[in-house]
């Protein structure tokens, strides 16, 4: 019988279409899925195919007794019970580094947008507004940026900020040293929130990492830093990340990811006015998920067609 794969969240659609024309492959044509919709595929579902919106727990992999393989299309797998995958002898693997870039810029866009204001102004100036003096900025040139967690994305970041001319410091308990340019390694977690002027977080998300940026770490920054998240929701302590901002006692933020995704209608971080919120978009680029896709094909031809499996992620 021929593999049944779902494609369960919003993907290139050329790259899977390749995959229908191969014979031994049947695809379920549809893109992003309800949860509807993908229930009612998982009966048949020999792989499934996703990216951060599907989680791939108890429920899923009781309702799918011919599964074999889970591709994330993408970096990070906490949205996968990969304990109760091994146990059902369930594959799981990711694209490692097909996004990267486009989380790094990402990452930088959050920046530029809190310092400059853009979002803030942009949303005036659609309303009729015209507020210039309201939306004095700051400079990126010659901050000092700190980088916590330097692997992949976190060293991208510190490469692609170099025409900046920033002082970077990163922290990274696997990481001792960098070529890059204007780059060391901090003594401490703590010392990059007591000094730098723009945080972005490059961690992934694990039990260690979980509201590691919590109350106290906020209330180390100074008044006039920015924060910025384009990694993993859960990292920052949101209850805590509401507070500093709405008492200002830092200047801003800007948060693609949140602990709870879709971020709820009524949270509280809607209401600030000095953060800058997007939809997890780190990953949304036509290159990126031309990338993704094209890795997921292949990882799924190799494991189909010639018994090899590729980029596996273990418990
Ligand atoms: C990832 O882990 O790959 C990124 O966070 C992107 O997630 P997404 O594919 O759900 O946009």
């Amino acid at each position: 019988m021929k593999p049944f794969i779902v494609v369960c969240d919003g993907m290139d659609k050329s790259v899977f279409e390749t995959l229908q024309s191969v014979q031994e492959f049947d695809v379920h044509p549809e893109r992003k899925l309800t949860q509807d919709q993908i229930q009612e595929l998982l009966p048949k579902a020999s792989a499934l195919v996703i990216r951060s919106s599907t989680e791939v727990k108890d429920k899923y992999l009781e309702l799918a007794p011919e599964l074999k393989y889970v591709i994330r299309a993408g970096a990070g797998t906490d949205n996968i019970d990969k304990v109760a995958c091994g146990k059902k002898d369930v594959k799981v693997s990711n694209t490692p580094g097909a996004n990267n870039n486009s989380a790094a810029e990402h990452a930088i866009a959050l920046m530029l947008t809190v310092l400059r204001k853009t979002a803030f102004a942009n949303a005036t100036m659609k309303s009729g507004g015209w507020d210039k003096s309201k939306y004095t900025g700051t400079e990126l040139a010659n901050k000092k940026v700190g980088i916590v967690g330097f692997g992949q994305i976190g060293k991208i970041v510190a490469k692609r900020l170099q025409g900046f001319e920033p002082e970077i410091l990163f922290y990274d308990p696997f990481c001792e040293s960098t070529d890059i340019p204007n780059c060391t390694k901090a003594n401490s977690v703590d010392e990059i929130f007591e000094t730098c002027d723009i945080i972005t977080i490059h961690t992934p998300l694990m039990d260690e990492t979980r509201n590691m940026v919590n109350k106290d770490l906020l209330s180390k920054m100074k008044p006039t830093a920015i924060l910025v998240n384009a990694a993993r929701g859960g990292i920052v302590d949101e209850e805590a990340l509401y507070e500093t901002l709405k008492e200002e006692k830092i200047r801003g933020a800007g948060f693609d990811v949140f602990a709870t995704e879709p971020l709820p209608e009524d949270s509280n971080l809607r209401s600030l006015p000095s953060l800058v919120l997007t939809p997890h978009l780190g990953a949304s680029t036509e290159e990126a998920q031309l990338r993704v896709g094209q890795m997921a094909v292949d990882q799924l031809k190799e494991f189909f067609l010639n018994d090899n499996l590729l980029n596996e992620v273990k418990a």
